[in-house]
């Protein structure tokens, strides 16, 4: 089946919700289709906890402290115009959000109560309690389903992108005359694959946690938008850097790990190792408060000195009915393991959170393909640099979105001449393969790179990781080619893609920096 309209937006986050609704006001007359694999709210953005980094009141505060503090966590790799850029545009982005309902904690006396969390010099980040992401997500699902002109498909699962390959064969899709046409669907429940045709495309899809045994990442964080780009030859870049959050809750068999937000080192939490030293001293002046891969890195290394499986969080110095008030969720996740944080520390650990690289993107959200936009997470817009500074992520989707709305309401087409596209040809051919197979090979992936490609990597680590990703990709060619089509199998296919470049951009990066640290460049630099 086709299905038609004028923008497709594929993921339902932070960065796909805004889009929409910009885009529906805009062009008032014109059809929106969202579609997202799974339930409409599930996304990395429902699980914020810290907030959004915004200079809204230019007396306490300026843009030069957040663009400075941007630099200092990207360690200067990121692009210093983009920052700006973000940054400057942050207080309008903030403002639409509370007009669309989403609501930010204020304190006694009506002003909003800010936070304060790693790299950051100023208190600046807006929350909603520590549940930011669900009162975003929340707040923006119910103005989406509200507009008359969105028209919102949960469980359809995005396969492929179309582009001239798919309508013209291999031999025109040459890199410089890609155009987007929409993409391959799966009906998750019918388990027909439709044809969604659009002249715009918005890939929202996310980020990617899901490639590591330990992450904060929900299950739908797969890396799909990277290997559709990947497969489309979309430009992409960055992929070496991953952000670790250094302090997910410690809790052995838990999947994704429990974030203890960083706004709680950020209210006076402290960090001690088993050994009951407050480590962070030996690592940097801003002790807990340093980005965080140098907290990261710092945990990492304690644990290996001491051969621990965790450190621990430290709160019980601090005011318990402040601390309750800001951060119920946070209190409420320990009371249900035991831990009464009035007087036990709180175990945790460093987790995968959040991918830097990804599809390049400009200032207006255009990648390399003509007419495929994209922001949020999959993105690499030259905001984070080596190492993204935390709470700019969902001001990142926001501002993204906004300028990509902006630049297609002054190019758009229309009417728009779309070829004639073919419908998915299912080429399979079905033979019973054991659905175990893909539990098997996920469950590798994640070995692999967690063992070789984590906070510290080495080259014969990397050699080793790619040579086991190569034998993934071929078995999951095989699975692909011979069984039926699922969620799971496609997830599989995607995370193998993202492992693949993760890998490949590490071998190629020759210096460390912020979320990219390889011990034998570490031993060449000395
Ligand atoms: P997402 O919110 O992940 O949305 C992606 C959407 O795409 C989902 O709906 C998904 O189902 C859909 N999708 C994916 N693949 C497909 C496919 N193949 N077909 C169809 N649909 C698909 N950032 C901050 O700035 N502040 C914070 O306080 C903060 N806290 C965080 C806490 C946690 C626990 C986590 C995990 C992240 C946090 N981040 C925070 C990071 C931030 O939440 C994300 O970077 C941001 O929400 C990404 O938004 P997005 O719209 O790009 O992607
Ligand atoms: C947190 O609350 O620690 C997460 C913030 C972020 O990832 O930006």
């Amino acid at each position: 089946m086709k299905i038609k309209s004028d923008f497709l937006v594929i993921g339902s986050g932070i960065a796909g919700l805004s889009f929409a609704l910009k885009a529906a006001n805009k062009f008032p007359d014109k059809k929106i289709h969202i579609i997202t694999k799974g339930t409409p709210e599930e996304s990395n953005t429902k699980y914020a906890q810290g907030g959004i980094a915004t200079v809204y009141d230019l007396a306490t505060d300026s843009y030069d402290e957040h663009i400075k503090d941007t630099m200092i966590a990207g360690d200067f790799l990121n692009d210093p115009e983009v920052v700006e850029m973000v940054i400057k545009q942050a207080k309008e982005r903030l403002d639409e959000l509370l007009n669309w309902g989403v609501d930010f904690d204020k304190d006694e006396n009506g002003n909003f109560d800010l936070g304060k969390e790693g790299g950051h010099s100023k208190n600046r980040i807006f929350h909603h309690k520590d549940i930011t992401g669900y009162e975003i997500e929340r707040s923006l699902l119910k103005k989406v389903k509200e507009h008359p002109n969105i028209r919102f498909y949960d469980f359809h699962y995005a396969i492929d992108l179309i582009t001239e390959h798919q309508v013209y064969g291999e031999m025109t899709s040459l890199e410089s005359e890609k155009t987007i046409f929409g993409a391959y669907v799966l009906n998750e429940k019918s388990k027909e694959i439709h044809t969604f045709i659009a002249p715009y495309v918005l890939l929202a899809t996310g980020g990617s946690g899901q490639v590591y045994k330990t992450t904060t990442n929900p299950f739908i964080a797969t890396g799909d938008g990277i290997g559709m780009a990947y497969r489309a030859k979309a430009k992409i870049a960055d992929m070496e850097f991953i952000q670790f959050h250094p302090t997910a809750l410690y809790n052995p068999g838990e999947s994704p790990a429990f974030l203890i937000s960083e706004a709680v080192r950020g209210f006076g939490g402290h960090l001690y190792n088993l050994a009951g030293e407050r480590f962070m001293k030996k690592y940097d002046e801003r002790m807990e408060l340093a980005p965080r891969d140098v907290v990261a890195k710092a945990i990492d290394s304690e644990m290996k000195l001491w051969g621990d499986d965790y450190v621990l969080l430290d709160v019980t110095h601090l005011d318990y009915n402040d601390f309750i008030k800001h951060f119920p969720n946070i209190t409420k996740k320990c009371a249900s393991l035991g831990i009464d944080i009035r007087k036990d520390r709180i175990p945790v650990v460093p987790a995968a959170h959040y991918m830097m690289g990804g599809v390049i993107i400009d200032k207006d959200g255009r990648t390399s393909i003509k007419n495929l936009y994209a922001s949020g997470e999959v993105t690499r817009s030259g905001l984070h640099g080596a190492n993204r500074l935390a709470s700019n992520s969902l001001l990142e989707a926001l501002v993204f979105s906004h300028n990509a709305v902006e630049h297609i309401s002054k190019v758009f087409d229309s009417p728009y001449i779309l070829p004639s596209i073919p419908e998915w040809i299912d080429t399979s051919t079905h033979r019973n393969m054991e659905k175990i197979l893909i539990k098997h090979d996920l469950n590798e992936v994640k070995t692999i790179m967690t063992n070789y490609v984590g906070i510290v990597r080495s080259n014969e680590r990397l050699l080793r990781a790619l040579r086991r990703l190569y034998v993934l990709y071929q078995d999951n060619k095989r699975l692909y080619d011979h069984s039926e089509i699922t969620t799971d199998l496609l997830e599989l296919r995607n995370l193998i893609t993202t492992a693949y470049l993760i890998v490949e951009f590490s071998r190629k990066r020759k210096e460390n920096k912020g979320g990219f640290y390889n011990i034998d460049l570490d031993k060449q630099q000395k």
